[in-house]
């Protein structure tokens, strides 16, 4: 057991009032939730509810005095194509295509794949899915026919909707014929809707495929449709995650329960006022993609703008220029993202342009305090950076600084959110004193959790009765703020002193040379393990043995002799994931002196990475060994 739970009354309660104040139920719910952690297998969350999750986003915003707002802000990837969709625009393509839907057949239950770039039409394909009770799934447009053929299969989906092509970084990128060869292999799916984007030919098999707007302005679709009554418990949408070890898991979320947690932490962390410009630069591929620019904002009636391709292309100036041009306030990012644009340093705007912006918040890993200091001092006046604890099991973020400008939660991803009941814990689940370093854990269920975990009780084993394992190692503050300190997969153990990767990366990224970091753990005769890591400096800074030398006292003023990396390496770029995370599992082999065996790579958004470290490993020029 994980110590004295918080209490637990206390917590419900505060759900069931957010449930009062934010749910449009059709039935309402009899409990805000059954079960815990502890006494049943099972979990409920606002048992016997009924709802919509389409209606909360759309058709409740129409007699509000919002109908004409807008809903939906997209910039394409050139400057002059603009689309903007009020509630009603936005209601009546949602309508007509849910219409569509049902006249291919698809209804309650079945499940329809989306496979397209960023472009208004997903919004409104996973709204019309919403709608009609059909659950979605995802698939980042950046995916290989293979992977979109394992997702499809996997969740046993009946239509496509994709796009002839979409724009990434100023090419035109295939998309129907991907599409094609991953249906080829999966003839359960029966239709296959296509988006016009790219005027690309395309070849169109007769009785499976027609194009979306051909559909939708055909003569017998009507722009109302009936929202079906979802039980709370109902699958809204399927994601795929790849958690630590890169092979995709399905990751199924409810309609009732997953919308609650969507708005609360939608409002709480992000405060949208009713002008607000909300712009969250993740893909919609993503967990914070589905939550924080579709079911979270649009449910709180908000403003949301969406960006097609790379917001950093054909430079920083761009991404300024995107804020500059809507007037952003809101801006939910990644680290990577931050730091990109801290690398692009020459091209920054003045400060004039960013005066809209209120709030700056970053997910999906560690943001270092340089970076967020950096970005805090733009706009001439101190803005808000904050970082927020988000994962695709939690459906949203569980983890944020409970005001914008607490100075002291930088270097934190602050406290938990209200009604939210985390802890530390060692290995054997007992509770760790302030400061400590162990697993993060989850207490108490929350709203946003996982189908998966409230059914069955666990994914992969990770539901104990001391509660959820995020996976996720933390240290906390006497003020119950979190730092998170890495994966617990990646943790490193250097003579019995257990290290979270963030730190090492913390220290390194601190050095003005360097942009991306990353530490693993390689065998060490005498310690078990020892400190390994791969930076990326700065482009107008060359990777020598030099800067590795200079990094090396950085290093010995900032970390402890243990922590001190033995092994400096320079990498032009970092194995990542399509959705921006540093895939450490192969750095530890590069590290290990291992050159194959690098099992499934299709999570990778450049495999090509690995090959080139390989060398530069081999080459030995810009590898140090820091001899301790
Ligand atoms: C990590 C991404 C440090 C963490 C939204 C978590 C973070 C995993 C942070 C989930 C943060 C997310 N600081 N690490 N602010 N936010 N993570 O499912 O390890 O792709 O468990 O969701 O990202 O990744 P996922």
């Amino acid at each position: 057991m994980a110590g004295e739970k918080g209490t637990l009354p206390s917590l419900r309660q505060y759900w069931a009032t957010q449930a009062n104040e934010l749910l449009h139920c059709s039935r309402r719910w009899e409990q805000v939730v059954r079960g815990d952690f502890t006494t049943t297998p099972t979990v409920e969350w606002l048992v016997n509810g009924e709802l919509n999750a389409a209606v909360h986003c759309v058709d409740r915003h129409l007699t509000t005095g919002r109908r004409n707002k807008a809903a939906l802000i997209w910039q394409g990837e050139r400057d002059h194509e603009v689309r903007v969709y009020t509630y009603q625009m936005l209601f009546s393509e949602v309508c007509r295509l849910a219409n569509v839907m049902k006249k291919k057949g698809i209804g309650r239950g079945d499940c329809v794949a989306i496979y397209l770039p960023m472009v208004p039409e997903l919004v409104v394909t996973m709204l019309a899915c919403a709608r009609i009770g059909a659950p979605h799934t995802v698939v980042f447009s950046g995916f290989s026919a293979a992977s979109l053929q394992s997702r499809l299969e996997d969740c046993r989906a009946r239509m496509l909707i994709t796009a002839d092509g979409g724009l990434r970084a100023g090419r035109s990128i295939p998309l129907k014929p991907t599409a094609d060869s991953a249906l080829e292999e999966f003839a359960e799916v029966g239709s296959c809707l296509v988006v016009r984007r790219t005027d690309q030919k395309v070849e169109m098999v007769p009785g499976r495929d027609s194009w979306y707007h051909s559909e939708l302005s055909a003569a017998d679709i009507s722009s109302d449709c009936e929202a079906e009554s979802m039980a709370a418990g109902d699958p809204l949408f399927f994601l795929y995650t790849s958690g630590a070890t890169g092979l995709p898991k399905q990751v199924r979320h409810g309609t009732g329960g997953y919308l609650l947690h969507a708005l609360s932490s939608c409002r709480q962390v992000f405060r949208l006022e009713e002008d607000d410009i909300f712009w969250s630069t993740a893909d919609l591929g993503w967990i914070t993609g589905h939550t924080y620019s579709v079911y979270g904002p649009l449910g709180l009636g908000g403003t949301v703008l969406l960006h097609e391709g790379v917001p950093l292309y054909p430079g920083a100036a761009r991404f300024w220029q995107v804020v500059e041009k809507f007037r952003v306030n809101k801006l939910y990012t990644a680290p990577a993202v931050i730091r990109a644009l801290r690398r692009a340093e020459g091209a920054l705007p003045p400060p004039a342009a960013l005066s809209s912006l209120r709030l700056v918040a970053s997910v999906g890993e560690p943001v270092d305090p340089g970076s967020a200091g950096w970005f805090a001092g733009l706009a001439g006046r101190p803005v808000p950076v904050i970082d927020t604890w988000c994962q695709t099991e939690a459906g949203g973020i569980l983890f944020a600084p409970r005001t914008p400008d607490d100075p002291a939660s930088s270097g934190t991803v602050g406290t938990p959110l209200p009604g939210i009941d985390a802890a530390v814990v060692d290995e054997s689940g007992h509770l760790l004193p302030t400061g400590g370093c162990g697993r993060l854990l989850i207490r108490h269920p929350w709203p946003g959790m996982a189908l998966q975990l409230q059914e069955e009780g666990e994914i992969g084993g990770v539901v104990t009765d001391g509660g959820y394992d995020t996976g996720d190692l933390a240290r906390r503050d006497e003020e119950n703020r979190y730092v998170i300190l890495g994966r617990q997969a990646d943790l490193i153990n250097v003579a019995g002193q257990q290290l979270g990767t963030a730190e090492i990366e913390a220290a390194l990224l601190a050095h003005p040379s360097i942009i991306e970091a990353a530490a693993v753990g390689i065998a060490d005769t005498e310690r078990g393990q020892a400190v390994y890591a791969f930076v990326t400096p700065r482009h107008d800074v060359p990777g020598t043995r030099r800067l590795l030398e200079e990094l090396r006292s950085h290093l010995a003023d900032k970390l402890g002799p243990a922590v001190l990396p033995v092994g400096l390496q320079c990498a032009p770029s970092l194995p990542k994931t399509k959705s921006g995370k540093i895939v450490r599992r192969l750095l530890r082999k590069i590290a290990s002196g291992e050159d194959g065996g690098f099992g499934d790579l299709s999570a990778l958004a450049d495999p090509s990475v690995l090959a080139v470290l390989l060398a530069e490993k081999r080459r030995g020029e810009t590898k140090i060994h820091l001899n301790l």
